[in-house]
């Protein structure tokens, strides 16, 4: 039997207390499937933390992360600390060292639970957001601060290879759903440099992928859409910061922001994959037991069929689906469910 070496990186906010629920459910659902094990390993970097130490990674930590076949983060975000400290500390630290590239976010309406649209039922799309470089590339600076002439730029980064690639993941991916129908996002009517060349790419690539439907929107035009004519995308490819946006609006689209998970691919697998919630600290919740762990356990699905546990991944999905089904709903939902009540019923699921 093959046991999985994973790190947990619970961090701030509500972090610890998704996390948890996600590995007791981790754990049921290895047990019930017999044909794999877990050997969970956790990782005390937060911002508590930083504020004793001084830094959000301590000497080595890659390294010793890089040894992991997957990484389950909770969320990173202190009152305390400022958000592009934290943020670029230990997230953003993680995800660009281990050349995670390919962010995928799957937004699709669970089985009981209502939308703000009237057309909740249609939606069922995945957000491929390239991670790597674009807005959030870190290119930029300040000068002459606090004088009337400070100056602040923040570049955004597009390069071939980058570019290329996520398009390329993009269309495999769309090529393996039913409808195999991908839609670029772009803002080229605007931005003339960077933008352009990611749509030329795009279709360079599409090339190579004559079974795909394609079409291109401006990402404003995009959120329209997705509220009004949810049943037309399937697929939708943006950069950094567009698909950060949109997949915020399709995860309460869907629900909540309690619902929407990610995972942080390094499609070659040279260094270990990151799962998490979309959603960050929460503070307005934190420590009141209500998080939705839903989030997580769907992302901890996604772990599992990236590390070829496709059996128990869908599993776990059943499980979550009837979770949601019977109505268990933590307050975000407009339910009066907990966290523990919500981790309880999956795990009873899976047992069932
Ligand atoms: P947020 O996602 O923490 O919260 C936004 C709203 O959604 C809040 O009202 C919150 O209660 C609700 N919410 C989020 N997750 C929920 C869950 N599982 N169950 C029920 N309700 C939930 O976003 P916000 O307020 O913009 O950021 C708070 C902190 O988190 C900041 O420090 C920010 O930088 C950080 N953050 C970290 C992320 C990460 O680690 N990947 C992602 C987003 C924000
Ligand atoms: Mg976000």
């Amino acid at each position: 039997m093959h046991d999985y070496r994973l790190a947990a990186i619970p961090g701030d906010g509500i972090g610890p207390e998704v996390v948890e629920a996600g590995l007791e459910v981790l754990r049921v659902c290895a047990a019930t499937d017999g044909g794999f094990g877990v050997a969970i390993q956790a990782f005390d970097w937060n911002s508590e933390n930083y504020l004793l130490r001084g830094h959000y990674i301590p000497d080595g930590g890659l390294e010793q992360l890089r040894t992991f076949d997957a990484i389950l983060f909770g969320a990173v975000g202190s009152q305390r600390v400022p958000d592009d400290v934290s943020l670029w500390g230990l997230r953003l630290a993680i995800v660009q060292a281990f050349d995670q590239y390919a962010n995928v976010r799957p937004a699709r309406l669970l089985p009981g639970v209502s939308s703000p649209l009237d057309k909740g039922d249609d939606i069922d799309w995945v957000i491929v957001r390239e991670n790597s470089e674009g807005e959030y590339a870190g290119h930029g600076g300040r000068a002459h601060r606090g004088l009337p002439i400070e100056v602040g730029t923040e570049t955004a980064v597009f390069t071939r290879v980058g570019v290329e690639r996520i398009h390329r993941f993009a269309f495999e991916l769309a090529s393996q759903r039913p409808r195999r129908h991908l839609t670029l996002v772009t803002k080229s009517n605007a931005q003339r440099f960077g933008m352009v060349m990611w749509d030329e790419i795009f279709f360079e690539v599409a090339r190579d992928y004559p079974a795909v439907k394609v079409d291109r929107e401006l990402v404003d035009a995009a959120t329209t859409r997705m509220v009004l004519k949810p049943d037309s995308l399937d697929v939708m490819v943006a950069t950094n910061l567009h698909a950060d946006i949109l997949s915020d609006l399709a995860s309460a689209l869907s629900g909540s922001l309690g619902i929407g998970p990610t995972a942080n691919l390094n499609p070659s697998r040279q260094f270990p994959s990151m799962f998490e919630p979309i959603h960050g600290s929460a503070f307005d919740i934190t420590g009141k037991g209500i998080a939705n762990p839903i989030a997580t356990f769907w992302s901890v699905a996604m772990m599992l069929e990236h590390l070829g546990e496709a059996r128990a991944a869908q599993r776990l999905m059943h499980a979550i689906e009837e979770t949601t089904a019977a109505g268990e709903h933590t307050p975000d939902l407009g339910g009066q469910a907990t966290t523990r009540s919500v981790t309880a019923a999956v795990c009873r699921a899976l047992t069932g």
